[in-house]
C-alpha cells in the first residue's frame, strides 16, 4: 500500500536510530547501496532511510523513495550547524526555505540561483513545515523527558528553543569560525547550515512532493564544531528526532 506513504530521511545511522526504534514491524530492504525500511509509525505508512551525507546521496536517496517507494512527503531530519544569533547546540530550527550556499553561476546566473528554476530558495511544504515545528515545541517542553536530566545538565539544553526559517546546505562541513562568519556575512537571514536539506528540497519540487526539514543544532559551525558531535547526535538529536517525527505524524490524519 503506498496511498499517503511518507518518506523520514537522516543523513547519518545515528541520526535515524530512535526513529527505527519506533518502528514495530520495520523490515530492511537494500537498494543502490542504501537501506530503506519501509514499516508504519503512528498508524502511518512510512520508509525511513539513511542517505549518506552530501547533496547528491540526498538527492539520490529523495528520488529512489519517490520513484521506487511511492512516498507523497518527504520530511528530513538530523543535525545542523547553528548560524544565526541566538540559534544555540539544542535548539531545534524548521525549515521555511532551504537554499544551497555554495552554488554560484555567476556570470551566467545570478550568485546562488538554480539555473533553470529562476530561484535561489526552495520553500518548505507549510502544512508539513507547521506540524514539524509543532512537534518540536512539544518535544522540547519535554526535553528532561526525552533526554533525561543528566543530558540536558550536560550540554545546557535547559533554556533550547525552536526556530523557523532559512536552512542553508552545502558539501563542506563547516567548522571555523572564518568559514561560519563568512557564511553570515553572505546570507544574513540564514538560522543554520548543514549537507542535504536543499538538494531533497529540489528533487520534492521537481516530482511534486511536498518537503519538511527540521534539525537539532549540534554546533556552531565554528573552530569547536567537532566537540562531543557524536556524543550530541546519539545522546540528544537521534532523541529529538525520534520524539519529533512521532509528534508530527500523530499530528496528521492517516490515510486508510
Ligand atoms: N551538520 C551539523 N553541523 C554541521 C556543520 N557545522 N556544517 C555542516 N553540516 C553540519
Amino acid at each position: 500500500m503506498t496511498a499517503g506513504r511518507i518518506g523520514i530521511m537522516a543523513a547519518m545511522p545515528p541520526e535515524l536510530q530512535a526513529v527505527l526504534d519506533l518502528m514495530p514491524d520495520e523490515h530492511r530492504e537494500t537498494l543502490a547501496g542504501r537501506h530503506f525500511w519501509p514499516g508504519r509509525l503512528a498508524g502511518n505508512d512510512v520508509v525511513a532511510v539513511v542517505s549518506g551525507i552530501g547533496k547528491v546521496a540526498a538527492a539520490t536517496t529523495a528520488t529512489l523513495l519517490i520513484e521506487r517507494y511511492g512516498v507523497q512527503a518527504l520530511l528530513f531530519t538530523g543535525v545542523a550547524g547553528g548560524l544565526g544569533d541566538g540559534v544555540r547546540v539544542g535548539d531545534v530550527v524548521a525549515a521555511n526555505q532551504l537554499m544551497q550556499h555554495d552554488l554560484d553561476v555567476s556570470p551566467l546566473f545570478p550568485r546562488h540561483e538554480v539555473p533553470g528554476y529562476g530561484l535561489s530558495r526552495f520553500t518548505a511544504d507549510p502544512t508539513w513545515q507547521g506540524r514539524l515545528s509543532q512537534a518540536a515545541r512539544t518535544t522540547l517542553n519535554h526535553r528532561v523527558q526525552h533526554l533525561g536530566q543528566k543530558a540536558v545538565n550536560d550540554f545546557g539544553l535547559a533554556h533550547a528553543r525552536v526556530h523557523e526559517g532559512l536552512i542553508i546546505s552545502g558539501d563542506r562541513f563547516v567548522a571555523t569560525s572564518a568559514e561560519s562568519d563568512a557564511l553570515r556575512r553572505e546570507l544574513p537571514d540564514a538560522l543554520a547550515v548543514e549537507m542535504e536539506g536543499a538538494a531533497v528540497a529540489q528533487v520534492c519540487l521537481d516530482c511534486g512532493v511536498p518537503f519538511a526539514a527540521v534539525r537539532t543544532i549540534s554546533d556552531r559551525a565554528d573552530d569547536s564544531a567537532h566537540v562531543d558531535f557524536n556524543r550530541f547526535v546519539s545522546e540528544v538529536a537521534s532523541r529529538y528526532s525520534a520524539a519529533m517525527v512521532l509528534a508530527c505524524l500523530q499530528a496528521r490524519q492517516p490515510a486508510h
